[in-house]
């Protein structure tokens, strides 16, 4: 079972942004605790990026291989139609997560343009939210 977590945009600076919405953890230390608790039963892959285009490249790598790609495409969530296509592309089913609930907020973050190629979607659960893909993902196997 190999998982890839696909940050985008400015999620490398969880912990430090916006810490009310956002929380006070950083990624890679959630990071750590979640690889050792899926230990046993999946291999868990991290890669986060500012770039859309790397995220696309990073989709087509691992997008006809991979078990799961559990994605927060940050802002470009609301913008990317070209991410839309790399998941449309790819073989490897897809959760959006996003860690604040987005339909509580502005209404440019109401619209997402990847869930209609994403098996399903969490939004507002924090960090938890992406153990909840994971084992969703993980049932599914
Ligand atoms: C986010 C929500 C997006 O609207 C925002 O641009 C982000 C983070 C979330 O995880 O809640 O960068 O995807």
């Amino acid at each position: 079972n190999k998982i890839l977590i696909l940050n985008g945009p400015n999620l490398n600076l969880l912990g430090k942004r916006e810490p009310t919405i956002y929380g006070s953890q950083d990624f890679e230390s959630y990071f750590e605790e979640i690889k050792q608790k899926y230990e046993e039963v999946a291999e868990l892959y991290y890669f986060q990026s500012n770039i859309e285009g790397e995220m696309i490249d990073k989709i087509h790598e691992i997008g006809f291989d991979f078990d799961g790609i559990v994605l927060n495409a940050g802002a470009y969530t609301h913008t990317s139609i070209a991410i839309a296509d790399a998941l449309a592309a790819v073989t490897t089913p897809t959760i959006e997560v996003h860690i604040s609930n987005v339909h509580k907020r502005e209404a440019f973050r109401h619209k997402s343009y990847l869930s209609a190629n994403c098996v399903g979607v969490m939004a507002g659960f924090g960090l938890y939210g992406y153990q909840m893909a994971i084992d969703f993902l993980l049932q599914q196997q």
